[in-house]
Parts: structure tokens; C-alpha cells; sequence
């Protein structure tokens, strides 16, 4: 797949952004992280997002500890003031993230009324002066997530003057969920299914802007279906960043990443169990209960035979006293016992 990305999905700044996982809230935490990881070695993945008062006030360790094996790793953060922006910048830069990214996609009602978010669209100037802020803080790579408009916004206007905005500002790589964010009426989940996509107004936008760094995001679910859309556009995008595919189907992250190292076969289910298993144990020995862990892990044999049983085992024994760690190594081992052929096994 790297071949079909901009410069092999090596950004201007030097990161390989071909494949990223999204930010997801309630979900990629540091244990989804970790999971994810074992699966896609070479994606940069994303923290949840924080907004800049959590870290100022809840303080900045809960947020921001990581294990080193999560990078390259994106903290996202969400606000709308530049001087408590700046600040959150400041604290956490000791974590050494790879990257910092403001959210400018997010639409839900908590998210509005603290005027940040998906809303912030509507003000490329403030954003303007928000990535500037946070850039006078680090050397380190600021960028935007955002979607294609919001609202009854002109996607073609209002897009590239929000993108030129935060482009003369200094951001060059964008992250873009290409369909709408509708403020009103529709909840979150909604606003992630009810605008429609819209490839073609992403392609305008890297198309007009060769000098950023464009990555895709929304409704790519599989390789072949991600493939179908890169192909005939010519290298265009610097990468695709997959959200609810990599979580649900955490074996279609393996193949993709399979896919940009150009591995033959499919993720080795057994590493991942045994490294999984390990983790664990380390975790709850420090007082994280497994199902914390195990959540995450649900649907990693999504596709294959047994699948079912596999979530049924993982999600409900993990939280029956008396279970430990060795319950990932079993389960999995239940999983591929009924999939033998795996490697000639096509997953859908
Ligand atoms: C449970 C959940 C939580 C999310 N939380 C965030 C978030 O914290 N920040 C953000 O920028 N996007 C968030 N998103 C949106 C995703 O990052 C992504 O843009 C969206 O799901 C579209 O990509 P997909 O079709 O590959 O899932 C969230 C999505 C989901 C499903």
C-alpha cells in the first residue's frame, strides 16, 4: 500500500504516517494501545483526546504515561484557548510524544459548549492562533484533525480557508475525516455514520495543497476496500487513518500493516496472545483489573471461526474473580485450534 501514498507515507516532517489509528475516546487507552501495537508495528497511533484543563488541572501523569513499545505515538488535545493550550503543551512535553494534534473534529454537545471541537471549523483564525500557541511551545510536530465542514458550511470554501488558516500557521499535515459534523440534532455515534463521506472533496483538498500532508480518515474498513479508493487517485494522500475498523477488527489492523511491510501472511494471533499475556500479567500485578485490558481484545478474532466464543470467553470470564492473565493465551489458543488453516484463510 505504501506505494500508493505520497512519498511511501513519509511526511515532509519525517514521521511514517502511512497508517495511523485514530483517536478514540473511551478506547484507545494505553492498554488498546499496547494491543495495537503488537499488531501494526509500523502505524502511529493516537492517545484519546485530552482537553487542556484535564491536563492542567486533573494533572498531567493520568493523561500522558505511557509504555515506550506505544510510539511513534500522537497525544491529541482539545480547546479553544491559546494561552491554556500553550501551557497543556508545556506540561506535557516531557512525555515525549511524537506528536501533538488539536482536535477540530469532534461534535459532541459536551465538546461544543466548551467551544472546541468540531466547532472550531467555523473560526480558522482562532485555530490559527491555537496551533501557533502550541507550536511556540515544542519542536515537535503540531497538527490538525478536522472534517470537511460543519454544518451548512461550503465544503469547498470553508474547507480550504480553514486548511489555508492553519497552514500558514505552520500545520502541514491534516488529518480528514472526510464527511460533515452536523452541530445540531444528531448524536456523536450519528455524526460518524448519518453525514455522508465524501472522497472526492478530500482529493480536492490534496490535490490543491501538494505542499501539506494529507491523511485520510473515515470508512475504511479493509484493505481491499482502502485500496479501491487510493488506487486510482495516484499518490496523492501521505496516509489513511483507520478508527472503528482497527478497533472492532483488530486483525484487519494486522493485515494492513502486513500490507505496508510487505509481510506475507496474515498477524501471528499466537505472538500477539503470548505478548498479550505477559502484558497483562505485569498490568495487574499493579492493581489493573484484566477485564481493563481484556476489553480492548474482543474483537481480535472477529472473521474467524469461533470468534463468538472467543468474545463470550474474554469478555465475561475476564471479570469472574479467580481468572488471571493466562485467560488471553487460552482463549486465543481456543480460536486458532478451530482455525487451522489460518494462513490460507481469507478474513473478511
Ligand atoms: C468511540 C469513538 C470515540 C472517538 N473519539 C474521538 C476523539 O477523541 N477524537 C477525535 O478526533 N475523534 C474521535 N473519534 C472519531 C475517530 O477518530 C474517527 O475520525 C471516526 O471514527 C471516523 O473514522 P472511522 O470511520 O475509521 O471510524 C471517535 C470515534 C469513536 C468510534
Amino acid at each position: 500500500m505504501k506505494n500508493l501514498l505520497k512519498n511511501d507515507g513519509i511526511c515532509a516532517d519525517g514521521l511514517d504516517r502511512s497508517l495511523c489509528v485514530a483517536p478514540m475516546m473511551d478506547w484507545t487507552d494505553r492498554h488498546c494501545r499496547y494491543f495495537h501495537r503488537l499488531l501494526a508495528p509500523q502505524a502511529l497511533l493516537f492517545t484519546e483526546m485530552v482537553t487542556a484543563e484535564a491536563i492542567l488541572h486533573a494533572g498531567v501523569d493520568r493523561f500522558c504515561q505511557h509504555d515506550v513499545r506505544e510510539h511513534p505515538l500522537a497525544l491529541q488535545l482539545g480547546g479553544s484557548e491559546p494561552d491554556r493550550l500553550a501551557a497543556a503543551v508545556r506540561a506535557v512535553e516531557p512525555f515525549g510524544f511524537d506528536e501533538i494534534n488539536l482536535n477540530v473534529g469532534c461534535p459532541s454537545p459536551r465538546v461544543q459548549s466548551g467551544r472546541f471541537g468540531a466547532c472550531l471549523m467555523a473560526e480558522p483564525e482562532l485555530v490559527a492562533g491555537l496551533v501557533g500557541a502550541m507550536r511556540a511551545q515544542t519542536e515537535r510536530p503540531v497538527t490538525v484533525k478536522c472534517r470537511i465542514g460543519i454544518d451548512d458550511m461550503d465544503p469547498e470554501t470553508g474547507l480550504d480557508r480553514f486548511v489555508d488558516a492553519v497552514a500558514d500557521a505552520g500545520v502541514h499535515v491534516i488529518y480528514l475525516h472526510a464527511r460533515k459534523a452536523w452541530l445540531n440534532g444528531l448524536s456523536p455515534k450519528e455524526n460518524r455514520e448519518v453525514p455522508p463521506l465524501d472522497y472526492s472533496r478530500a482529493e480536492r483538498l490534496a490535490r490543491r495543497r501538494p505542499d501539506l500532508d494529507i491523511i485520510l480518515n473515515g470508512g475504511l474498513t479493509n484493505r481491499d476496500m482502502t485500496k479501491a479508493v487510493l488506487q486510482p487517485l495516484g499518490q496523492i494522500f501521505a496516509g489513511v487513518m483507520l478508527g472503528r475498523a482497527a478497533y472492532r477488527t483488530p486483525y484487519q489492523l494486522g493485515l494492513f500493516n502486513q500490507l505496508l511491510s510487505q509481510k506475507k501472511g496474515p498477524p501471528d494471533l499466537q505472538e500477539v496472545a503470548w505478548k498479550m499475556t505477559d502484558y497483562a500479567e505485569k498490568q495487574i500485578k499493579t492493581g489493573v483489573p484484566l477485564q481493563a485490558i481484556t476489553r480492548h481484545m474482543l474483537g481480535l478474532c472477529a472473521g474467524l471461526k469461533g470468534a463468538r466464543a472467543f468474545r463470550r470467553e474474554l469478555g465475561e470470564q475476564a471479570r469472574m474473580p479467580g481468572n488471571d492473565w493466562t485467560l488471553i493465551e487460552k482463549a486465543v489458543k481456543g480460536c486458532l485450534h478451530m482455525n487451522k488453516n489460518l494462513n490460507e484463510k481469507k478474513v473478511a
